[in-house]
């Protein structure tokens, strides 16, 4: 019990010093996702999915249809668009206050992490 204490202050002591050291030691990548799923409120992660691919945020059934409130995907999307999007007021999307260098360091992980998973399906 003691010593699973120890090894949970332990990380989160280095979890802290990792992100405020130099670039060198949490990955561009890496950055990228952890900006991606805590970007200073609602993760991108709970309506765009873990790697931008979308997803249904809701369901539910008016007098006429079934009908879906849809996180779409963004795996494709320019960084201006990415940059203009976060930048704005949406109905369902919140707004984000996060610098043009923090947005860019999403758009690279959801690129790369697009590439890496199609490279692994080849
Ligand atoms: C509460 C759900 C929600 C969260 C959280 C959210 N989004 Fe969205 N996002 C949407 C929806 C829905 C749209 C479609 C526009 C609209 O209706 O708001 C959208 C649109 C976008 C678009 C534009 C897509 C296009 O085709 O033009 C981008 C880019 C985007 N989101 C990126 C992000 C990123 C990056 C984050 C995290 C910083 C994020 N979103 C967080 C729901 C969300």
């Amino acid at each position: 019990m003691l010593k699973r204490l120890i090894l949970l202050l332990m990380i989160s002591l280095f979890s802290t010093s990792f992100v405020n050291a130099d670039d060198d030691f949490i990955s561009h990548y890496e950055y990228g996702q952890m900006l991606y799923s805590y970007p200073r409120g609602v993760s991108c992660v709970e309506c765009h999915g873990e790697s931008g691919e979308g997803k249904v945020i809701a369901e539910f059934r008016d007098i006429h249809s079934k009908q879906q409130i849809i996180g779409p995907d963004i795996r494709q999307i320019t960084l201006e668009k990415m940059i203009q999007a976060l930048n704005d007021y949406h109905d369902i999307m919140p707004r984000y206050y996060l610098t043009d260098e923090e947005i860019k360091t999403i758009h690279d992980f959801l690129q790369e992490k697009y590439k890496r998973m199609n490279a692994k399906r080849k």
